[in-house]
C-alpha cells in the first residue's frame, strides 16, 4: 500500500516568514473541507516539476481544529534535490497540486502530566499545532525552541505572543544556549519530553535526557527529511521482475512510482520504518539516510528503506526483493 490519498488542493496564501522560510496555505479542492488531523501531524506534497515528481514531507503547523485549510512551511535547503527550491520559486498564489491525507507519527502522548517540547530551527513547525491542541485541553506545557538568530527564526515572536512565558527562546548569534541539562534533570515525575530539529540536536537532546535516567516511554522525537539527491543507479526488483534507473534527484521509491508501480510507504522521510525492503544484492555502497534501521542493521547490509536510502556510486545497481 501506499498509505496515501491524495487530495487536490490550491495555494491560497504565501508569505516569507523568516529567511529561507516560507509559509504556505492550503485549501481544499472540489470538497468543502480537508481532513481534521492532530498535532505533529504531517502531510506529504507531490510535486510535478518538469517532468520530475517530486514528494516530500511537511508538518502541519495550523490548528488542528480548523479543516478549511491546512499550513505549512518550508526551509529552502542548499542540498535541496528540488523540492525546496520548487516550493520557494515556483509555487504562487493560485497554483495547484496534490497532498495526502495526515499522517501523525509524533502524536501528544495521553498518559504524560505535563509535555517538554524542545524544537531547533524549522523543528518547531509541528509543535505549533501541538501547542494549540495542548492548550485547547487545558495540558500544561512549556516550548524552549533554539534557532540562529532572530531573522533566521520563523514564528517565535509570534509564538510568545500568545503563549507567553511557556515559550522560552535562544539564539545562537546572541549566544543564547538551552540550559539542557538543567531542564532535563529538573522536570516533575510524568512529564514526557518532546524534540523536533537537526540530527545532531535531537541525538544531543535524548542523549542528555537519558544519562538523567528518564524512560525511554517518556522520549518522542521527529528528524524525518527529504530524500537527497545523489549519483544516478539502477535498481532491480526481483519479485516484479523489472530493472529500473533511479535518476539523481529520483529517491527509489519515487523510480518505483514513475514506473507505475507501488510500494509500501508512510513518512516518506526514513522513520516510520514502512518501506523497510529486502537487499538481496548489492554492486555499490549504499547510503543510509534513514533514522530507522540500526547501525548493525546497516552495517549487515540486509535492510533498506526506499523512501531516502540509495546507493553512493553513480552506476550502481541493487536487487530488492519487491
Ligand atoms: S516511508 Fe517511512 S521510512 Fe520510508
Amino acid at each position: 500500500m501506499t498509505g496515501e490519498a491524495e487530495f487536490r488542493v490550491r495555494v491560497a496564501e504565501t508569505e516569507t516568514v523568516a529567511e529561507g522560510i516560507r509559509r504556505l496555505r492550503l485549501v481544499p479542492l472540489g470538497r468543502s473541507a480537508l481532513p481534521l488531523f492532530s498535532g505533529g501531524a504531517h502531510v506529504v506534497l507531490t510535486m510535478q516539476d518538469d517532468g520530475r515528481v517530486l514528494r516530500n514531507p511537511y508538518s502541519l503547523m495550523g490548528s488542528p481544529f480548523d479543516a478549511s485549510s491546512y499550513q505549512i512551511s518550508v526551509l529552502r535547503t542548499a542540498d535541496s534535490r528540488g523540492g525546496s527550491i520548487y516550493v520557494h520559486n515556483k509555487l504562487r498564489d493560485g497554483s495547484e497540486l496534490s497532498i495526502s491525507a495526515p499522517v501523525n507519527l509524533f502524536p501528544i502522548d495521553r498518559r504524560a502530566r505535563r509535555h517538554l517540547l524542545i524544537a531547533g530551527g524549522i523543528g518547531v513547525t509541528p509543535f505549533m499545532a501541538m501547542m494549540e491542541q495542548l492548550e485547547r485541553e487545558e495540558l500544561p506545557f512549556e516550548l524552549h525552541y533554539c534557532m540562529r538568530s532572530k531573522t533566521g527564526g520563523a514564528y517565535w515572536s509570534w509564538l510568545r505572543d500568545i503563549y507567553g512565558r511557556r515559550v522560552n527562546t535562544y539564539f545562537d548569534d546572541l549566544q543564547q544556549k538551552l540550559p539542557l541539562r538543567r531542564l532535563v534533570e529538573n522536570q516533575p515525575l510524568g512529564t514526557h519530553l518532546y524534540v523536533c530539529g537537526p540530527s545532531g540536536m535531537i541525538d544531543w537532546v535524548l542523549n542528555e535526557a537519558r544519562d538523567a535516567g528518564w524512560p525511554e516511554e517518556n522520549l518522542h522525537f521527529e528528524r524525518f527529511s527529504a530524500p537527497p539527491a545523489g549519483a544516478p543507479f539502477t535498481v532491480e526488483l526481483a519479485k516484479s521482475r523489472c530493472t529500473l534507473n533511479v535518476e539523481p534527484t529520483q529517491s527509489i521509491l519515487e523510480a518505483i512510482e514513475a514506473a507505475g508501480l507501488v510500494a509500501p510507504c508512510l513518512c516518506r522521510g526514513g522513520a516510520c520504518g514502512q518501506c523497510e525492503s529486502g537487499i538481496v544484492s548489492c554492486d555499490g555502497t549504499i547510503e543510509h539516510n534513514d533514522h530507522f534501521l540500526t547501525d548493525a542493521e546497516k552495517a549487515s547490509g540486509g535492510k533498506i528503506m526506499i523512501c531516502v536510502s540509495r546507493l553512493k556510486n553513480a552506476g550502481g545497481r541493487i536487487v530488492l526483493d519487491l
